[in-house]
Parts: structure tokens; C-alpha cells; sequence
């Protein structure tokens, strides 16, 4: 087996709580206590577990979004947590997060055009050439050039992830966290997006997190998965091997909560 791009090891993250009413209290949160697990270059890690379990917590540790209560990640053999400020900056070139709402993260005054050549920048992109490397971004996420001309909220909730992969591929990254990236979009317009970044991580050979609740996405996306449950990793495995046999009842309760898409099938189940 190859060496991992990603290793975790022992990751713990801690939140106190404040209890409301009295304004005091100070319970502490464990929102991941105790995660080790690797990824491989290449693979779509898919990390599933129910509202809750961790897992963006997780996925903001990795690129160190959040510093952690203790652990260790390391990319491609360095610690990120303590690494540099200015070797972290480098480091995060190759690390992209994709949200579940893009619209977000987006400046709203910004066109399309802008938020892709703002990506572009980090890689010291400019004039001619940036203009021509926002067309082929837009093209590889199916998006006409002049919607570069556009602002955000012009673009429906698919479109706009569209965008927001467009502006996570313009830094060239190897490595992507896509948290919840299909969740707030209708069922046909999820099946596209799942379509398009399975295409593209295939083609650019990139090295993915991805994050959902959402059992039936991981299953066309994800070459193995990671199972979480309040802040713990309780089954990780090859994606084939998971879905046809659970360990954890945990997992299995999850499985049995994908809907069946296929109105025959569901009436023979019935
Ligand atoms: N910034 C924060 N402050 C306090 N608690 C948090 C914070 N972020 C997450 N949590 C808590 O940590 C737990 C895990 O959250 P999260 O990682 O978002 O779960 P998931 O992505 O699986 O739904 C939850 O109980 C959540 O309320
Ligand atoms: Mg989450």
C-alpha cells in the first residue's frame, strides 16, 4: 500500500459549552476525542456519522481551520500543527475546502470572474493568462466564460457550488475537504454535482475528504469510509465492504436510512 498523503492520529477537539440560562456552567463538548485515521493520495475517504458526530469539526482540523485540544495531522509527512505561519500558507495552496453553501464564503460585490481570479492570485496568476485560466475553471465545472461577468447571487444553489469548485480548483490543489458539498440541493441537481466531482476527481487525480450524512452519496463517490459517532471513529473500511456488511449496528442504522430511490424496488421492499 502507498504512504498516506494524510495521517491523524489521536485528534481531539474540545468545546466548553456555556450552559445559557445562568450564563455559567462550562460543559465541554467532545466533538472528536480520540480520531486516528489515514488517506491515501488519490482516494475519496468518505466520512459519514449523523448531525453532530464530528465530522466538520474534523474536517476544519485537517486544514487547520480550528487548532486542536491534542493530536497530530500530518501532510505528506509534515506536522500541520506545527508548522510555521509562512509554511502553512504554502501548505494551504494545496489544500481546498468546498462548503455545503458556497454563498457564504463568497463576497457578494465580487463577481464570478473576481472570485476565481482571487484564487488564481495565490498562484501568481495575473492579465492575460488570468483571464484565460477563469474560462478553462469555468469550463471544467460546465459553466459558460461570460457568467464570469455575473455575481453570485444571480446563480441557483447548483450553479453556485459549481462556482465555488471552480474557485477551490483555480488554487491547483491536491488535497480537497468537501463538506456537505450536495446537501442543500434538490435530489437531480445533487446526482450532477456528486457527477462532476467524481469526473473531476478522477481526471486531476485529487485526494478528497468527503463529508456527509447522506449515505446513498458516499456510496457512488467513496472509495472507503470513516464512520463517526459522537466525536469517535467507530468503523473505517473499504466503501464496498461497509455497505454489504456493517460491523457497527451504528453503521447499520445509518445504511437502513437511505430512502429507496427506485419507486419498484421500494414496493417490493415493502
Ligand atoms: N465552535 C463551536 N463551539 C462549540 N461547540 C461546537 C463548535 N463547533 C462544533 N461544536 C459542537 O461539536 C459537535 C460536533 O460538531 P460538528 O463537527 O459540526 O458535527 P457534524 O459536522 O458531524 O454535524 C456538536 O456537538 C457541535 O455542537
Ligand atoms: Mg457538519
Amino acid at each position: 500500500m502507498s504512504t498516506p498523503l494524510i495521517q491523524v492520529t489521536n485528534l481531539v477537539k474540545h468545546f466548553s459549552a456555556k450552559s445559557g440560562l445562568a450564563g455559567g456552567g462550562g460543559n465541554v463538548v467532545k466533538a472528536v476525542d480520540d480520531v486516528s485515521f489515514d488517506i491515501f493520495p488519490g482516494e475519496v475517504l468518505g466520512l459519514v456519522g449523523e448531525s453532530g458526530s464530528g465530522k466538520s469539526t474534523t474536517g476544519r482540523l485537517i486544514l487547520r481551520l480550528l487548532e486542536p485540544t491534542s493530536g497530530r495531522v500530518t501532510y505528506g509527512g509534515q506536522s500541520i500543527f506545527d508548522m510555521p505561519k509562512n509554511d502553512l500558507r504554502e501548505l494551504r495552496k494545496q489544500m481546498q475546502i468546498v462548503f455545503q453553501d458556497p454563498y457564504g464564503a463568497f463576497n457578494p460585490r465580487m463577481t464570478v470572474g473576481a472570485i476565481i481570479g482571487e484564487a488564481l492570485e495565490l498562484r501568481g496568476i495575473s492579465g492575460a493568462q488570468r483571464r484565460s485560466d477563469t474560462s478553462r475553471f469555468l469550463e471544467m465545472v460546465q459553466m459558460p466564460a461570460n457568467v464570469a461577468n455575473r455575481y453570485p447571487h444571480e446563480f441557483s444553489g447548483g450553479q453556485r457550488q459549481r462556482i465555488g469548485i471552480a474557485r477551490a480548483l483555480a488554487v491547483e490543489p491536491q488535497f480537497i475537504v468537501a463538506d456537505e458539498p450536495v446537501s442543500a440541493l434538490d435530489v437531480s441537481t445533487q446526482a450532477e454535482i456528486v457527477n462532476l466531482l467524481l469526473d473531476l476527481q478522477q481526471r486531476l487525480s485529487l485526494t478528497m475528504l468527503f463529508i456527509s450524512h447522506d449515505l446513498s452519496v458516499v456510496k457512488v463517490l467513496c472509495d472507503r469510509v470513516a464512520v463517526m459517532q459522537h466525536g469517535k471513529l467507530v468503523e473505517v473500511g473499504d466503501s464496498q465492504q461497509i455497505f454489504a456488511a456493517p460491523r457497527m449496528e451504528y453503521t447499520r442504522e445509518l445504511l437502513d436510512a437511505i430512502p429507496i430511490p427506485d419507486p419498484a424496488r421500494a414496493r417490493r421492499a415493502a
